[in-house]
Formats: C-alpha cells, sequence, structure tokens
C-alpha cells in the first residue's frame, strides 16, 4: 500500500491498454484514490473503465481550457487538494506522421504540439495550485534520436522534454517533482494511429537487454507509481527509460542469447 491516501488525477485511459490503465488500475491496488478523465468519443469507454476501477470520470479536452478549470474546481471541491497527475496524452493529425514531416500544414503540425506538448505545462500549471507538494508523470518516447514515421510526435516529444524540465524548474519550490517516463513501444490506441510502429517492434526486438513485451504496460504503471510515491523524493527534472534498457545500447546488438532467461525474470517481478 505504498501510495495509501494519494489523490491523483489519470488523464488518458481510453482502453484497457492504454498505459494510464495499467498506472491507475496499480495506484488503486496500492491503496490510492483515483480521478480518470477522458474525452470525445472515447469518454463513454473511459466511464466504462471508471466503473469498473470505482474511479470517477471527469470530462477533459487538454485544449479546451473551461474543461481545465472545470476539473481543477471538481478536485478542489471533492479532494480539497491533489498529490499527483499522470499526462498520458498524445495526438498528431495523419499527416504529421508517417513521412510527413516536411509536407504536414501548419495547422495540424500545431494541433500535434498543442495537445502532445502544451498541454503538459497547461495541466501542471492549473493543478499546482491545489498540491501540497506531490508528483506529476508525462509519458514520453525518446526524443534524442530520429525515429522515421514518428515525423512531428518526435518534435513534440521533444519539447516534452524541455518542458518537463522547465516545470521541475518553476514547481520545485513548491515541493512539486515533474518527471517524464520514456517507455518503450506498446500496442495502444495510439500506437496504432502510427502506420511504422512495427520498426520500433523490430528495434526493440533485436535491441532490449532485457527484452520487451509491447503487450503488456504494467512495467511503465509500475515506474509512474514509484514517481508519484514518496522513495523518490529529490527526483525532478528527470526522463526514466522504462524501455528494456534500449537507450543504453547502439547499433544492433544480439540480445537474444541472454533473452529467454530473463524474460522469466522479469515475468516473475510482474
Ligand atoms: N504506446 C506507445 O508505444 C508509447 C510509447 C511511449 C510513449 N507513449 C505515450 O504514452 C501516452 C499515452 O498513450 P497510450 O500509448 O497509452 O495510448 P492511448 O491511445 O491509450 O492514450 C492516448 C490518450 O490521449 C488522449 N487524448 C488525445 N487527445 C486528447 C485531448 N485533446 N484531450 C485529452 N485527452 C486526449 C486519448 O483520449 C487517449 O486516452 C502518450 O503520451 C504517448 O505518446 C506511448
Amino acid at each position: 500500500m505504498f501510495l495509501h491516501g494519494k489523490r491523483l488525477l489519470v488523464t488518458g485511459v481510453v482502453s484497457t491498454k492504454s498505459i494510464a490503465y495499467a498506472a491507475a488500475r496499480l495506484a488503486i491496488e496500492q491503496g490510492a484514490q483515483v480521478t480518470l478523465t477522458g474525452f470525445g468519443r472515447g469518454l463513454r469507454i473511459t466511464q466504462r473503465l471508471g466503473d469498473d476501477l470505482g474511479a470517477e470520470v471527469l470530462e477533459l479536452d487538454v485544449t479546451q481550457p473551461d474543461h481545465i478549470t472545470a476539473a481543477v474546481r471538481r478536485i478542489e471541491e471533492k479532494w480539497g487538494g491533489l498529490d499527483g497527475i499522470l499526462h498520458s496524452i498524445a495526438y498528431a493529425p495523419g499527416d504529421a506522421l508517417d513521412g510527413g514531416f516536411l509536407t504536414a500544414e501548419w495547422e495540424h503540425v500545431a494541433t500535434a504540439l498543442h495537445v502532445s506538448t502544451y498541454s503538459y505545462a497547461a495541466l501542471a500549471r492549473a493543478f499546482a495550485p491545489l498540491m501540497p507538494g506531490g508528483s506529476i508523470v508525462g509519458l514520453d518516447f525518446d526524443a534524442s534520436v530520429v525515429w522515421p514515421g514518428y515525423d512531428w510526435m518526435g518534435v513534440a516529444k521533444a519539447g516534452l522534454e524541455s518542458a518537463n524540465r522547465y516545470l521541475a524548474h518553476a514547481l520545485g519550490p513548491q515541493g512539486i517533482r515533474v518527471n517524464l517516463i520514456a517507455s518503450g513501444p506498446l500496442r495502444t490506441i495510439a500506437a496504432n494511429a502510427i502506420k511504422s510502429f512495427g520498426v520500433f517492434e523490430t528495434v526493440w526486438r533485436e535491441r532490449a537487454p532485457l527484452g520487451w513485451d509491447e503487450e503488456d504496460a504494467t512495467p511503465v504503471g509500475r515506474a509512474v507509481c514509484a514517481l508519484w510515491s514518496d522513495w523518490l523524493p529529490a527526483v525532478t527534472g528527470e526522463v526514466i527509460h522504462v524501455d528494456g534498457g534500449v537507450h543504453a545500447v547502439g547499433g544492433t546488438v544480439p540480445a537474444a542469447a541472454a533473452a529467454p532467461e530473463q524474460q522469466h525474470e522479469i515475468a516473475a517481478v510482474r
């Protein structure tokens, strides 16, 4: 129960495959109170998943300032404060992905940056006054290199990494920690929108020293819970890679020889 009594706001649950779903489920198991947010046509699904988890669901399109204001008001009225947030939101129109880097319309690029980058800061600054310290966590896909086909989402994630540092600097004096988790590829609805997603899966299959299961968001959910907990009190402005170790490995390394036994060990931990 290492999250006992924590009051957490979790965005981005739209299916049981969502990274945010894994984080919310594990946090509840660890004693947290959770409020979910849902968006657009997915809101009804979020509502159903919220019912299963016993969590209230608020409508939140993160590009709508009045939705953010209403969510802040509801959390204040319900809990009087907040201990943690998960920003698990990304979207880019199709022409900004999959080879559209040089041709995407600015309007579509702007949408990608608004939803996937700016909204991290928008949520953090809106909820910070409710947070007596606490922990804000966002989700990243390593933006230090080019991922073919990720295109403007890659730029949005690079901006997210920078925003993470600026938020850590701005909110540190209030005792609020702000960190990202750079996840390996997971088969979610957002991932389905990227046609070249298979390329990422191949890289992870070839390079992950610990192996990687693209069907299982549990390791990422556990890392989010660790960041929400009181056990990383001096960590902020960080990008923690939960990717089976791929970020540390250059080129193609035959990790396969060691992988099967290690896979058992990883499975045992889960
Ligand atoms: N799946 C992966 O391989 C992977 C890897 C690294 C990082 N991530 C990141 O994890 C996060 C969650 O994605 P996921 O893979 O769990 O997919 P997902 O499809 O389950 O979640 C994406 C969420 O974004 C929400 N969203 C989109 N536009 C929104 C808006 N305007 N307002 C509010 N919510 C909005 C959707 O409703 C959905 O819940 C994203 O930031 C994504 O970039 C995913």
